[in-house]
C-alpha cells in the first residue's frame, strides 16, 4: 500500500517555496513548524501574514495559523520529517553556494530520531542531497545513514525539487508532478510520503542525482530556448525584419515553438541553475555555457537599441514601462528591465528617462544613483516621451496600444502591441 505521512513536519527556510509548502501540508492536516533564520519572517508569519507577495498565499497562511497547524520559530525543533527549502544562490565564480543548506543540516543533525525523514527542496548541483546526509552522519555517528545498496538505514534522505511558477505558486505547488528522488529507493518510497498528503500531479520515483539533474535541466532547457529567441531577434532587428512576424509565421510549422524574446532573462532560478551543470561538467556544456552568455548579454543589446533611437532626436525624453523580472509580480529581484533601466540612463546622463511600473511603487535601490530618472504613472510617462520602450509585458501596459502610442518611437521588446 502507498504510504502517506502522518506526524510533525518542519520546513527550514520559509520563503517563495518554504511557506507555500508549509500552508500545502498545514491544511491537509499535519502540524508544519515554519523555520527561519529572519525573526522578522518569523514574527509575520506568526501574525498569520506573508511577507512578500504571492496571490493566494496570505489568506491559506492567516487559516494555517489561526487554526494552530503553522507555527513558526527561529529554532529547528524536533519533528518526524524535515523539509530543507534554503536559498542556493552561485558564488562569484558561478559555482553553487551551498553554506545554506549545510548550514540547515546542521540545524537539522542533532533533532533527528531513528525513522526521520529528510527532504532537500533547494535546487542543487549533482551530488548535493549525498553530501546533505554526509553533513549529517558527520555529526550523528551514531545513526546509520542512507547508502545505495545498502536496504537499512536509521534516516531516510532525498531531493524532491520545486517547480513552480511565481504567481501561480499556489496552484502548481498542487498541481504539478512530483520528482522524489531518494539516496536509496526506500528514501524514494519515505519522501513521497509528504507528498501524497497535497500533490495532485503525478510523483515520480527515481534516485537523489537524477532528481538533482532534471530540475537544474528544466531551466537550462527553458533557458536555451530563450536564448535562441533572443539570438534571432537580435539578428531579425539588425536586418530590419519584424521578428514577431517571424516568430509567428515559423510556429505554424507543425514541430516548432519558438518562445518569445525578451529584455533579458531575470528571476532567481533560471539565471542561476544553468550554471551548477555548467560548473559540474565545464568541458561539456558549451551551449549551456553559451545560452547563459547570450542572455546575460541581452539588456546590453536592448540599451543599445534605444541609445541608437535616441540618438535620431536632439532633446528626447524616454518612457521606460516595466522594471519587475516578468509580467504582473511585484518582484523585481533579479529583473533585466532594471538593468536595461540603469544601462540606458548611464549611456544618456543628459536625457530625461521616465520609468512606470504599476507594480513598483518606489525607485528600486539599483536606480537610485541616476539625476536623469524619474517614476511616474505610465499615462504620464507615455503622454510627456518622444521614445517609449516595453520592458514588461504587465496587463495595464497592453491597453496602451490603442490610444497613447501614435507618433511615439515604440520599441516593444515582449512583442505585447503587436
Ligand atoms: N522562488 C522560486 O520560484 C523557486 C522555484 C523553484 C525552486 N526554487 C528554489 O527553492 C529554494 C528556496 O528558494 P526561495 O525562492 O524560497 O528563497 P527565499 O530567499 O524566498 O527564501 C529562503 C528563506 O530561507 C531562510 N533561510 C536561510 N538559511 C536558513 C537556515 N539555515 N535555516 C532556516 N531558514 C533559512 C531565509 O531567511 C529565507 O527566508 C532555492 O534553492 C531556489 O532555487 C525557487
Amino acid at each position: 500500500m502507498t504510504e502517506v505521512f502522518k506526524g510533525r513536519l518542519a520546513i527550514l527556510g520559509m520563503g517563495y517555496i518554504g511557506l507555500p509548502t508549509a500552508v500545502a501540508i498545514a491544511t491537509r492536516g499535519i502540524d508544519v513548524i515554519g523555520v527561519d533564520i529572519n525573526p522578522a519572517t518569523v514574527a509575520a508569519i506568526s501574525r498569520g501574514e506573508v511577507p512578500f507577495v504571492e496571490p493566494d498565499l496570505a489568506v491559506a497562511v492567516s487559516g494555517a495559523v489561526a487554526m494552530g497547524r503553522l507555527t513558526a520559530t527561529t529554532q529547528t525543533p524536533e519533528a518526524d520529517a524535515f523539509i530543507i527549502a534554503v536559498p542556493t544562490p552561485f558564488n562569484e565564480d558561478r559555482t553553487a553556494n551551498l553554506s545554506y543548506v549545510k548550514a540547515a543540516a546542521e540545524q537539522i543533525a542533532p533533532r533527528l530520531k531513528p525513522g526521520n525523514i529528510v527532504v532537500l527542496e533547494s535546487t542543487s548541483p549533482p551530488g548535493t542531497t549525498e553530501k546533505v546526509g554526509k553533513w549529517i552522519g558527520a555529526l550523528r555517528p551514531d545513526l546509520r545513514m542512507p547508502r545505495n545498496g545498502d536496504a537499512i538505514a536509521d534516516v531516510f534522505v532525498a531531493h524532491c525539487p520545486e517547480r513552480v511558477l511565481p504567481g501561480r505558486i499556489m496552484i502548481e505547488m498542487v498541481t504539478n508532478d512530483r520528482v522524489v528522488g531518494g539516496l536509496t529507493p526506500r528514501c524514494a518510497e519515505k519522501a513521497a510520503s509528504i507528498y501524497r498528503l497535497f500533490a495532485q500531479g503525478e510523483i515520480l520515483l527515481t534516485d537523489a542525482e537524477s532528481a538533482e539533474m532534471a530540475k537544474l535541466s528544466e531551466n537550462a532547457y527553458r533557458d536555451v530556448n530563450i536564448a535562441f529567441a533572443n539570438e534571432l531577434s537580435m539578428i531579425c532587428e539588425s536586418l530590419h525584419i519584424d521578428i514577431w512576424e517571424v516568430i509567428r509565421l515559423a510556429n505554424r510549422h507543425p514541430r516548432v515553438g519558438i518562445l518569445s524574446p525578451g529584455p533579458g532573462v531575470g528571476g532567481h532560478c533560471i539565471p542561476v541553475d544553468p550554471w551548477f551543470i555548467v560548473s559540474a561538467a565545464p568541458e561539456l556544456a558549451r551551449l549551456i555555457r553559451t545560452a547563459r552568455d547570450v542572455n546575460d548579454r541581452r539588456p546590453h543589446d536592448v540599451a543599445e537599441q534605444v541609445v541608437a533611437k535616441a540618438e535620431r532626436f536632439r532633446s528626447p525624453t524616454i518612457a521606460c514601462l516595466g522594471l519587475t523580472f516578468k509580467a504582473n509580480v511585484d518582484d523585481a529581484r533579479e529583473s533585466p528591465a532594471i538593468e536595461v533601466v540603469s544601462l540606458i540612463a548611464k549611456a544618456l546622463p543628459e536625457v530625461e528617462i521616465l520609468v512606470a511600473d504599476p507594480y513598483v511603487p518606489t525607485m528600486p535601490e539599483l536606480l537610485k544613483g541616476y539625476g536623469n530618472l524619474r517614476l511616474e504613472n505610465a499615462h504620464e510617462a507615455v503622454e510627456r516621451a518622444d521614445i517609449v520602450v516595453l520592458l514588461v509585458e504587465h496587463e495595464p501596459f497592453r491597453a496602451l496600444r490603442h490610444t497613447r502610442l501614435g507618433g511615439k518611437v515604440i520599441y516593444d521588446t515582449r512583442g505585447a502591441w503587436r
